[in-house]
């Protein structure tokens, strides 16, 4: 079982689109897939209604999803733990106690050879259509993230 986790700050907008997204791309038999926040402000909240659409728009069900923060012990339990954006990323990267920990880490973007950004934008304060761009570019990134495990599974 590979796990991976997805985090953002609130666990509200991008790691559960990022969650619903590769979870769909993925065997659930070999594959476990979670996200959280690097905050507390919106623990066992569902998703916000905005990421919920439009990931309903792409025949993905995020409305089950509750909101936690990231703790310590996923550093643990994680195989692989991807930040949303590099503010995410800092954070984590304090959080770490071991290198192997910091091996864990990586920024999502940077997997995705199509962008040069580094940051997944966050939309909280935006529109629809900024949620959008934010599905577009995980669905994207998590393709080539599913590829990349499922090929390496094979070998
Ligand atoms: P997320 O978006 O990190 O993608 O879940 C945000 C959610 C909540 C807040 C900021 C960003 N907030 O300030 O409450």
């Amino acid at each position: 079982m590979t796990r991976i986790l997805m985090v953002c700050l609130g666990n509200i907008c991008r790691s559960p689109l990022a969650h619903g997204i590769l979870e769909s791309k993925l065997p659930p038999q070999q594959f476990f897939i979670d996200s959280a926040g690097t905050t507390s402000y919106h623990i066992g909240a569902s998703p916000d209604e905005r990421s919920t659409k439009i990931a309903k728009n792409h025949n993905i069900d995020i409305s089950h999803q509750a909101a936690r923060q990231f703790k310590p012990s996923d550093f643990e339990y994680f195989d692989i733990i991807y930040a949303m954006d590099q503010s995410n990323y800092q954070h984590l990267y304090e959080m770490a106690q071991s290198s192997e920990d910091r091996s864990k880490l990586k920024l999502i973007l940077k997997e995705n050879p199509h962008t040069t950004d580094q940051n997944v934008p966050d939309p909280y304060y935006g529109e629809l259509t900024d949620f959008q761009k934010v599905f577009d570019i995980l669905e994207e990134t998590c393709s080539i993230i599913s590829n990349r495990l499922t090929e390496i599974n094979k070998i």
